[in-house]
């Protein structure tokens, strides 16, 4: 798989270091924190999901709070409308 820096046209924010479930890892200025959960393979987030649906991120537009997470200092949000900021800690719901 090429990396999305090699793509033309695409190019991202300046590397950041954020932390999901006390982990450090590698985030970009400008993604999501749902964007960094995928790369980090974690798709389950909310504890309720909808009906028939395994829990996580799902519309990626703000509606179905699937993907709400929380975040040190701030609480609730949703993962899907959430930039991410230098040093942010990130926790899943279980
Ligand atoms: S994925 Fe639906 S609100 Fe985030």
């Amino acid at each position: 798989m090429r990396d999305v820096n090699e793509i033309e046209g695409v190019n991202r924010g300046l590397a950041i270091r954020i932390y999901l479930g006390g982990y450090s890892t590698l985030a970009y200025e400008g993604e999501s924190v749902a964007s960094v959960l995928f790369r980090s393979r974690i798709t389950a987030c909310s504890a309720t999901p909808l009906e028939g649906l395994e829990p996580g991120y799902y519309c990626g537009m703000g509606i179905c709070y699937e993907c709400v997470v929380q975040v040190k200092g701030v609480g609730e949000v949703r993962a899907c409308r959430t930039v991410v900021a230098k040093d942010m800690e990130v926790w899943v719901r279980s």
